[in-house]
């Protein structure tokens, strides 16, 4: 018997990246998915995917469009067990001292709407069907929801406010539906900037990023997505993790175990 088998997901922000690597390994497990996702040809693309997936084109910092993928979710599978929140834009750690004051406001509230608003709006629109299903929540972290330099303090800060969030949904929505969190360290995906700050590119494109990557956490690794997705699955997964509520498990090569003077004993 599969994980998710009866089971009915839904993946904010499931076109690419991690989100994406959930959206498959849930689907392989059995799950029925729905996806809200921004970008058409990443939609395109999930349409050709195996397995049974709603993709649904919209704004997930959106009160409106969160309803509708929660509708159309529920519609075609008569049932949401999960969400999962992988949507994000970072700020290429653009550091206060750089940043332009006249561009705080738009940025602020543009990572802000995009990276703690939106898993709002997901949480609120899946609620009384997750709280019916006794079902539960992931949401997407980071390294930076606990440490300093993996972003600027947009950045940093948006993703600490989401522990507020984990540990706020895991006490109102206790005992019907669990609350917890995946923070992955750096991965390879091509995660992006803030239209506000004109950052048309990717994280993938840093020059020397794998380097940067590896030399920075004990296990030395370059995170590829799929690293991160059984994560995803056991936090879910009632049968996996009965228990555990209000959690974020850190997917990051131990970035809480760094040395003084050398990042790992081995090295
Ligand atoms: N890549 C990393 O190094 C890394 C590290 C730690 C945490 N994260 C977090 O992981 C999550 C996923 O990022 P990723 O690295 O897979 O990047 P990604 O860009 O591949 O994935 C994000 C997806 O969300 C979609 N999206 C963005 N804004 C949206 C919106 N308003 N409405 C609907 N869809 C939207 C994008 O089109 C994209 O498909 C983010 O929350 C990110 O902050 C990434």
């Amino acid at each position: 018997m599969k994980i998710f088998e009866g089971k009915v997901a839904l993946v904010t922000g499931g076109g690419s990246g991690i989100g994406r690597a959930v959206v498959e390994t849930f689907v392989k497990e059995g799950a029925k998915v729905g996806v809200l996702e921004r970008d058409e040809k990443k939609l395109e693309a999930l349409n050709q995917l195996a397995g049974d997936i709603v993709a649904v084109q919209g704004d997930a910092t959106t009160c409106l469009d969160n309803k509708r993928a929660v509708e159309q979710t529920v519609a075609r599978f008569r049932r949401l067990d999960v969400l999962v929140t992988c949507v994000g834009v970072w700020d290429f750690n653009v550091a206060l001292q750089d940043f332009p004051e006249e561009k705080i406001d738009d940025a602020f509230n543009e990572i802000f709407n995009v990276n703690v608003k939106s898993f709002i709006h997901s949480t609120k629109a899946a609620l009384n069907e997750l709280i019916k299903n006794e079902g539960s929540i992931v949401y997407t972290l980071s390294n930076s929801a606990f440490y300093p330099a993996g972003g600027g303090p947009l950045y940093v800060s948006s993703k600490f406010a989401v522990r507020g969030l984990v540990a706020e949904m895991a006490y109102e929505l206790a005992p019907k539906v669990r609350v917890n969190g995946v923070a992955p360290g750096g991965t390879l995906t091509n995660l992006g900037g803030l239209r506000s700050l004109n950052q048309d590119m990717n994280l993938s494109n840093i020059p020397g990023i794998k380097e940067l990557m590896q030399g920075g956490n004990p296990l030395q690794k370059v995170f590829i997505p799929e690293d991160h997705a059984w994560t995803y699955v056991y936090l879910s997964a009632k049968e996996l993790s009965p228990g555990v509520t209000g959690v974020v498990i850190n997917s990051d090569g131990g970035l809480g175990t760094r040395g003084i003077g050398k990042v790992a004993g081995l090295l």
